[in-house]
């Protein structure tokens, strides 16, 4: 039985939900292990005057305290420009940027010691808002620009125009397991360091160049992450380097677990975003111009802020055809933890902002949304160009709007919300669908490679590693039925070994949802090879001593254990027989598989190319339902199409699917950042940050797979699948937005996302109570 397309559970399933599957902070300590710590900035913007951590070293049990001093001249590091401190220097940028390192033999003497270490700054007033930004034209990199046509004349000329400002926040990635790293000495100066990230590769390099080695002085090993959402793509790195720089200077194990708190005060997060937005269109609602200016709260550093512009403006089109548009994306510095990768990538921002303005577009018309949305869709034969120059090729979404208008009961759903919202005046509902169609490959070209070892041992086991990091997504078992496949061998007989930089080297993280794209074709690559010698000496044994029987690689069959000549059943071996005896005719079981993705390329300076291998596509209609009097949402019913090629494994993939379109649902109703004027973060910990709880789930949730096998581009035709649901949450958005579009009121009330209850109240009473 071939594996690749069936529902086989998650591979550490069993280890999630009995609490034996380890993570970093399970690891046993090691001998002499130091438990390490650090304290931060008190202010988000200052200079710093005096680390006095006197008292702290007298402490008994603290080991050694650092500081910047310690670090050599190495400090900066950043994974796209060279911009971020390691230790704080002078400069003070953010609240809780990390200036203290200390290690100490036991938590308590650790916990002693943070608090008895003193920092003294002289605080500045800091920049926390995007508009401040703007004014005092504090920006992190280059303005970009995406445009083709003429989008001002455009706008100018069409029948209809509207304009605005669209307020999109930001979110906390909430992964279970906080940032964590061990780190222990080796020989010859090397250092071994279990990281909880998505990219052993960058956690590799960062430590070696912050403290003077060289990269094969350092090895980064990744069993699993407790969640990441990209939270861990970069910003794995100083807890790495804290105890990289204790290991090296004590000659000691060191182990780093942030507490849920400082995890949330100090880590970046999901870039808020500013879009301000001008659009012109018929009285159809087709869009003939539009211009967005996207500016996103970059914080305190690049990270990854600019490639997430990027993203962000290569899916501002969503699923729509802009026939003369304009996209300017700015990142703005701000005195905030720097915000990094989550979960879509400025791909939701961007998104939330067209949905915004597609309701716009449909209150001004009074015509139900889903009619702008299928009037301004891209065409499958023409209308089906990106504003970036990519054809839109194999163009689902006309056909997932049909089957999920259907198979969700809109138009009579339509009817009853109307017709309820006349007659309840305790509860106003609303009714949404809305399109996804996201890119899959990195933007950056590089970054599309993976490599994979695959070792067969003579029973016929086979163990492989790839550079992709198991973070909860299932990866590691897709490539295990990948390989299974490829080998013809049950898919128990596969393991997949933890990632290290060791055994897999140069990787990329494990992101943009092509974790499983680009780490599972270099192992079906690698498997091939081991495969091809197999069949040749398979061929021999299948006709030696046999008259009439040609030698013929090509007929050897490789299935459920057992390799085969396809002309002749008597002609067959059980696959660890056959790696046994060809191990003893000095056969190589062993192959290192590459894979690049094809025909990939954007230019960024012009601002056209092909960034994408294909898109993974989809559609949600979300029902929500208000209180009236408090503003509380629920939502009684969500239906999801979504297109993710030939599924791998459907069970895991529907997993992804539940799991991304909730945390999108929880960003787009509940889930708010506060800060104070100080820039210190309020909403710190899970009693005062909302993430949706099992009681927010919709009461009816429908999810289904759309068919299609027809994506040849992509291992074993499956598409991508980890991001793009969680851009279907912005159905509820807009189904809010729909909700409100009921009562009557003068001016637009500018329903800002996300849409909690507050916002949703102040809507409410700001634009009078009555119904139209
Ligand atoms: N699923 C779980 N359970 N935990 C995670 O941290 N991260 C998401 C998504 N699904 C994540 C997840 C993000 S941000 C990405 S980019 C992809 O998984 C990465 O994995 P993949 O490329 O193998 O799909
Ligand atoms: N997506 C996710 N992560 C990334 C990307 C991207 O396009 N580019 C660099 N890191
Ligand atoms: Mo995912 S945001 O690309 O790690």
């Amino acid at each position: 039985m071939p594996s690749v397309g069936k529902t086989i559970p998650h591979d550490s399933a069993v280890g999630h939900v009995t609490g034996t599957a380890p993570y970093i902070d399970d690891l046993e300590m090691l001998r002499d292990e130091l438990h390490v710590s650090f304290v931060g900035s008190p202010v988000a913007c200052g200079t710093l005057d005096l680390v006095d951590s006197s008292a702290a070293t007298e402490i008994d049990g603290v080991v050694a305290v650092f500081t910047v001093d310690d670090v050599g001249s190495h400090n900066l590091w950043g994974p796209l420009f060279r911009d971020e401190p390691f230790l704080a220097d002078k400069r003070l940028m953010y609240v809780g940027q990390p200036v203290v390192v200390i290690a100490a033999e036991s938590p308590k003497a650790l916990a002693k010691a943070r608090r008895a270490v003193e920092i003294n700054a002289t605080a500045e007033p800091p920049i926390l808002e995007i508009q401040d930004a703007i004014d005092s034209k504090k920006f992190i990199g280059l303005r970009r620009q995406i445009a083709r046509g003429d989008a001002e004349t455009a706008i100018r000329n069409a029948a209809h125009q509207l304009s605005g400002q669209f307020q999109i926040g930001g979110q906390e990635q909430f992964y279970l397991e906080s940032q964590a790293a061990i780190a222990y000495p080796g020989e010859e100066n090397q250092l071994i360091i279990h990281s909880s990230t998505q990219n052993p590769t960058e956690i590799q390099a960062v430590v070696a160049e912050v403290l003077g080695l060289s990269n094969h002085q350092v090895v980064c090993i990744c069993k699993r992450m407790g969640g990441a959402f990209g939270g861990k793509e970069t910003q794995a790195a100083l807890p790495a380097l804290m105890v990289a720089l204790v290991a090296l200077k004590t000659g000691r194990a060191a182990r780093v677990v942030y507490s849920k708190d400082d995890d949330m005060c100090v880590t970046g997060k999901r870039h808020e975003y500013l879009a301000i937005w001008s659009v012109g269109f018929s009285s159809e609602g087709v869009i003939e111009g539009s211009k967005f200016d996207f500016y996103s709260n970059g914080g305190a550093a690049a990270d990854l802020s600019t490639s997430v512009m990027e993203r962000a403006m290569l899916h501002a089109d969503n699923g729509y055809f802009f026939p003369n548009v304009e996209l300017n994306g700015q990142v703005c510095f701000t005195n905030l933890p720097p915000n990094t990768a989550f979960r879509g990538f400025g791909g939701p921002q961007a998104v939330a902002a067209i949905e915004n303005v597609i309701q716009r577009i449909a209150e001004h018309l009074n015509v139900d949304a889903i009619e702008v949305r299928r009037r301004n869709l891209y065409g499958v034969e023409d209308r089906n160009v990106t504003p970036y120059g990519q054809i839109f090729t194999r163009n689902l979404l006309p056909g997932i709007f049909d089957q999920l208008e259907e198979s969700s009961d809109y138009k009579n759903r339509r009817l009853q919300v109307t017709r309820a919202n006349q007659i309840d005046n305790m509860v106003l509902r609303g009714l949404a669908l809305t399109p996804v169609k996201f890119g899959i490959a990195f933007t950056s070209k590089f970054l599309n490679q993976g490599n994979a070892l695959v070792n067969v041992y003579t029973d016929g086991t086979v163990q492989v590693s790839t550079g992709g990091t198991e973070m909860g997504q299932g990866l590691n078992t897709k490539i295990r039925q990948l390989v299974a496949d490829e080998l013809g061998v049950p898919y128990r007989d596969v393991i997949v070994m933890p990632t290290s930089t060791e055994k897999n080297n140069n990787t990329s993280p494990t992101a943009a949802s092509a974790g499983t794209d680009i780490n599972g074709a270099a192992a079906a690559n690698a498997c091939r090879k081991i495969r091809a010698r197999l069949a040749d000496y398979a061929a021999d044994l299948f006709t030696s001593n046999e008259e009439g029987l040609v030698k013929s690689p090509e007929h050897v069959v490789f299935a459920e254990g057992i390799v085969s000549d396809s002309r002749r059943t008597d002609k067959q071996i059980s696959f660890g027989k056959l790696v046994n005896q060809a191990r003893r005719d000095r056969i190589d079981l062993g192959a290192r598989g590459f894979y690049v993705t094809p025909g990939v390329d954007f230019n960024r300076n012009t601002g056209r190319g092909n960034p994408f291998l294909y898109f993974t596509q989809g559609a949600a209609v979300a029902e929500v339902a208000i209180d009236r009097f408090t503003g509380e949402l629920t939502v009684p019913r969500v239906d999801l199409l979504i297109d993710i090629g030939k599924s791998i494994n459907p069970g895991v993939d529907m997993g992804q699917i539940t799991g991304g379109f909730i945390q999108g649902m929880g960003w787009v109703t509940a889930e708010c950042l506060v800060y104070n004027e100080q820039g210190h973060l309020l909403s710190h910990s899970p009693t005062t940050y909302k993430i949706p709880a099992t009681t927010d789930f919709p009461s009816v949730f429908n999810c289904e797979l759309f068919e299609n096998d027809e994506n040849l581009h992509n291992i074993r035709r499956s598409k991508a699948v980890g991001e793009p649901p969680l851009l279907l949450g912005v159905a509820v958005w807009a189904a809010v937005k729909d909700a409100l579009s009921f009562v009557e009121s003068e001016v637009d009330p500018q329903l800002c996302l996300p849409a909690t209850g507050e916002e949703i109240l102040r809507c409410l009473t700001d634009s009078g109570k009555s119904i139209k």
